[in-house]
């Protein structure tokens, strides 16, 4: 993993293989952005007309390499762009992309010194995130792979140091907690079943000292966990649903962060299509994320109770799976019809929402890659927000945009209702009409919610897996979609916001 440092010394003078600057477009051409003062004097003033010689803009995205001239100790320039040039400071999701892309760019570099704007604490921890994240691999599986850069050091002026190790301490817990959720998503799913998730949620759970609870399927018949055992049923790799605590002796309210974790959805009986199941092993993003979310609120001592639920099963067909007509009798007593076996994600997490409401959280977010139809809603890289409270909804809105992270206010229409609980022999059926498939699964997911309790529901299908290029600081593969929404959630709660 990328160590992440900062430093007071002058650009100029660093010991780094690499010296990452910010370029923006500015009425005029590019312009060279704060921070890369000692590089604008190494070049004797040149420097914007070298990098518009060799085609630079400015441009997001942009990554442009030269080479140093004497003067700096490091031997490279990386120019990388932060899109229009602002008069005041760059904002933080343009930061994040920059440095991430800069990160990614030196993959297999050694050391590389990071002089991008950084004047405030908020813009230091935009760039130690970006950073971070852009720096992540999954190598796991290569035999050969590039090595992401070992050492990243954030320069800043001395004024700010003090502030600056704090984000960058704070990005790094965000960061790498980010980085594990991607590389859950991203391990094969021979690997990662609900078994293995489940220790590994244990190991790490020990190691920073949360309380985690794992129901095996014993323990989940026992209980009366229908929904997710009917969904486990036809895997040799039984399900699991797992408690991870975290609480604070001062916190003066309680969330709960339910996590789809169906670590492969082959959609069972109603088997999906080739072309349809190659990626499935992304259909655990959603438990991923929530815990993710859970260790790093650890990590940042927020004032606040979480806990995070892993609904975790393995959706396969075989003469043990739920058949479509099969009758489920949920956690809580309800009894679903279920009609389509690939509509499992709603069933394991209306257990998880039931067993989490008994707890009495003031809010419950469940996360899930749930429908293909919010993806055709929203496309890949925005997730939907769906909540049985206005204020709520918007507030988890205004918090994903606060993070940079692409989200859109979806309604529960009453009306979509009526399909999904018209089981002939049950209370209700897992499937409803198919247009607006994605809302007919928020209606059910809903059914669930004890009377009294704040919900919303989190559609990360698109985002949660990138299935392109990379872009800043986003991989291909798992992103960590909805993390930082639930961790600065989590924080907003903490502070009575
Ligand atoms: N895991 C899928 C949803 C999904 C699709 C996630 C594409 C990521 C990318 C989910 O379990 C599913 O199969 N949903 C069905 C529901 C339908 C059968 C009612 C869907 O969206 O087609
Ligand atoms: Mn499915
Ligand atoms: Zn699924």
């Amino acid at each position: 993993m990328t160590a992440l440092s900062v430093s007071t010394s002058s650009a100029a003078s660093l010991r780094a293989d690499a010296l990452v600057i910010g370029v923006a477009k500015g009425p005029k051409g590019l312009v060279v952005a704060t921070g890369a003062e000692a590089v604008v004097e190494a070049f004797e003033g040149k420097l914007a007309e070298v990098l518009t010689t060799l085609g630079a803009t400015g441009a997001e995205g942009e990554a442009v390499k030269l080479p140093a001239p004497a003067g700096l100790k490091a031997p490279l320039v990386l120019a990388v762009g932060l899109g229009e040039a602002v008069d005041g400071p760059f904002g933080a999701e343009e930061l994040r992309k920059a440095a991430g892309t800069a990160a990614r760019t030196l993959a297999g570099s050694k050391k590389a010194a990071l002089a991008l704007p950084a004047a405030s604490a908020e813009d230091v921890e935009a760039v130690a995130l970006g950073a971070l994240l852009g720096s992540y691999a999954f190598g796991a599986y290569k035999a050969e792979s590039k090595a992401p850069v070992a050492e990243l050091v954030l320069l800043t002026d001395r004024k700010g140091s003090k502030d600056a190790k704090a984000a960058v301490e704070r990005a790094t817990a965000i960061g790498e907690e980010m980085n594990r959720a991607r590389d859950l998503v991203n391990t094969a799913p021979n690997d990662l079943n609900p078994k293995s998730f489940a220790a590994i949620a244990q190991a790490a759970g020990k190691e920073h000292g949360l309380k985690v609870e794992v129901l095996d399927e014993k323990a989940l018949t026992k209980g009366g966990f229908g929904g997710i055992l009917g969904v486990g049923t036809g895997s040799t790799n039984p399900p699991r649903l797992v408690k991870v605590a975290y609480t604070h002796p001062k916190a003066k309210a309680s969330l709960a962060f339910v996590g789809k974790g169906i670590t492969y959805d082959s959609g069972g009986i109603s088997l999906k299509p080739a072309g349809h199941n190659e990626t499935m092993k992304c259909d655990m993003a959603g438990a991923a994320a929530v815990f993710a979310a859970v260790v790093a609120a650890k990590r940042l001592g927020l004032q606040v109770n979480v806990t995070a639920w892993l609904a975790l099963a393995e959706n396969m067909p075989s003469g043990t799976a739920t058949r479509p007509g099969d009758v489920l009798r949920m956690y809580g007593g309800k009894t679903v019809e279920v009609l389509n076996t690939d509509a499992e994600g709603r069933l394991v997490l209306a257990d998880a929402i039931v067993r989490a409401g008994e707890e009495q959280p003031d809010v419950i977010v469940d996360v899930a890659t749930l429908t293909g139809a919010m993806m055709m809603a929203l496309g890949a890289r925005t997730f939907g927000v769906m909540a049985n409270d206005d204020a709520l909804r918007t507030k988890l809105h205004e918090t994903a945009g606060a993070v940079g992270e692409a989200s859109w206010p979806m309604p529960l229409l009453p009306d979509l209702r009526k399909g999904m609980v018209e089981s002939t022999v049950a209370d209700l059926a897992n499937m409803g009409e198919r247009m607006g498939g994605g809302l007919v699964a928020g209606l059910f997911l809903q059914e669930f919610v004890a009377e009294g309790i704040d919900w919303a529901h989190l559609d990360i299908a698109g985002p949660a897996f990138n299935e392109g290029g990379p872009t800043g600081y986003t991989p291909k593969g798992g992103t960590a979609s909805a993390v930082r929404t639930l961790v600065r959630f989590a924080e907003d709660t903490a502070a009575g916001k």
